[in-house]
């Protein structure tokens, strides 16, 4: 019960729906009190953070803007040799004076969170934060930690709730987690 087989993998479920919307709630409300009365800027990331933007998004009680940015990147994730190979979204952004809060699906390394900061901080904004569903603190190596998390989690692999195994998982209500035996 509660398991899916995505390409060769056999995933089991992790974090049910309910959990998962229960806690977006809780992130919402804390975001609409932390942001009450400015001028903001929703980033959420393409692919992954489709979903959790659209939950997020739904309970907002003030009136964001909202453009969704893309960020190909390239090289060893392990070592400092990440490269940005593509984007989408970046260069319309206005953000001078502006709250920008980007949204995320999932922060591991921290790599593409990091790059966005740092391009964003160069265009003086009011202030730049991150909002993610889910964070793996073992496998983070970036600087600055999300300032919004949905949940915590260990360093293994996850889909469903818009997160994708080779693009597929996508649309799988709750989050999945590798099954223990796997053949
Ligand atoms: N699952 C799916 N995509 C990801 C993950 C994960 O655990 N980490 C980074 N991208
Ligand atoms: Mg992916």
């Amino acid at each position: 019960m509660h398991s899916v087989r995505v390409h060769d993998k056999n995933f089991e479920l992790y974090l049910p729906e309910s959990q998962i919307l229960a806690r977006v709630q809780a992130m919402a409300e804390q975001i609409n009190a932390d942001y009450q009365g400015e001028d903001v800027l929703l980033l959420p990331i393409l692919n992954g953070a489709y979903i959790f933007a659209a939950d997020l998004i739904r309970s907002l009680e003030f009136q964001p803007s909202l453009q969704f940015v893309k960020i190909s990147t390239y090289g060893d994730s392990m070592t400092s040799s990440r490269q940005v190979r593509d984007s989408f979204g970046l260069n319309k952004l206005k953000v001078k004076d502006r709250h920008v809060l980007i949204i995320e699906d999932i922060i591991d390394t921290g790599f593409t969170s990091g790059y966005l900061r740092a391009y964003l901080t160069q265009q003086a904004p009011a202030s730049v934060k991150v909002a993610t569903c889910l964070y793996k603190p073992d496998a983070f190596k970036g600087k600055t930690k999300p300032e919004y998390v949905g949940f915590e989690i260990p360093d293994f692999f996850v889909i469903g709730y818009g997160l994708d195994y080779a693009q597929k998982g996508r649309e799988l209500r709750g989050i999945y987690k590798p099954e223990e035996k796997n053949e």
